[in-house]
């Protein structure tokens, strides 16, 4: 029997996850328990790549089945009953699979050029790819944090493509302005970007100028006069 979900978790926003193949699965991984803290629901998606990947760059080791999957994904983010669900790659009867299904944003972190390459022609071969594409016929949400490097004609025509669809494309390359000390600080700041991006509160990076904004206010000296 599953368990019930609490009343603040079933009224939460709902927030589409897709782990694909690229490097960065802690960038997923961060955001999946910034999704998780802030109070989402969120609906995880985890290509074979992926899983492959996670594993390699990190100590996590995911189990095959999604219901495992979700059963681990929920005690690494901490998230109670019912907020972490995890769907299978075939699972056609899933929200994200349809256009009458949620009306969620759909996150790809990280998104690896071959399901790039999907999305941009509409291939629709498995739940991320069909979520993909639904995310772009119904005008939802889509943010796509590519990571390769060089970027060939390919990638980069690909990224034209699905940008001028609508999809935000998020390359994973954090700036360096916030003088990062650890690789936790270069991962938040990728992902305090998506969360800013989702309209979702964040505390992990201060918005640009926020400081000098703050810094005006508390000394009332004019603020908006030129300096
Ligand atoms: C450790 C590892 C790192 C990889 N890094 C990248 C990468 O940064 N970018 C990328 O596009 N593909 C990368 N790949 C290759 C993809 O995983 C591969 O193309 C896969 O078919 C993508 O499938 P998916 O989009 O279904 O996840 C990597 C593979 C492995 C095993």
């Amino acid at each position: 029997m599953t368990q019930p979900m609490p009343e603040s978790v079933s009224k939460a926003p709902t927030i589409n996850l897709a782990f694909t193949g690229a490097s960065g699965a802690q960038y997923g991984l961060r955001l999946l328990q910034c999704l998780v803290a802030a109070g989402c629901r969120v609906h995880v998606m985890v290509s074979k790549a992926a899983q492959i990947v996670i594993a390699t760059e990190t100590d996590l080791k995911l189990p095959g089945s999604p219901s495992a999957m979700q059963k681990v994904l929920t005690e690494y983010a901490s998230a109670q009953p019912g907020q972490v669900v995890v769907f299978g790659r075939e699972d056609w009867f899933s929200p994200p699979a349809s256009g009458s299904g949620d009306k969620a944003p759909l996150v790809v972190c990280p998104c690896s050029t071959g399901t790039l390459s999907a999305l941009a022609t509409g291939a629709s071969n498995n739940l991320i790819e069909r979520a993909g594409d639904v995310a772009l016929k119904e005008r939802r949400q889509l943010i796509l944090v590519t990571r390769e490097s060089p970027y060939s004609q390919v990638h980069l025509e690909n990224m034209l493509k699905l940008t001028q669809m609508g999809a935000v494309i998020m390359p994973a390359s954090p700036g360096f302005y916030h003088r990062p000390e650890s690789i936790e600080d270069l991962v938040d700041f990728i992902v305090a970007r998506i969360l800013d991006h989702l309209g979702l509160p964040q505390d992990l990076m201060p918005r640009w100028g926020e400081a000098r904004v703050n810094a005006k206010m508390s000394r009332n000296d004019g603020f908006g006069q030129q300096d």
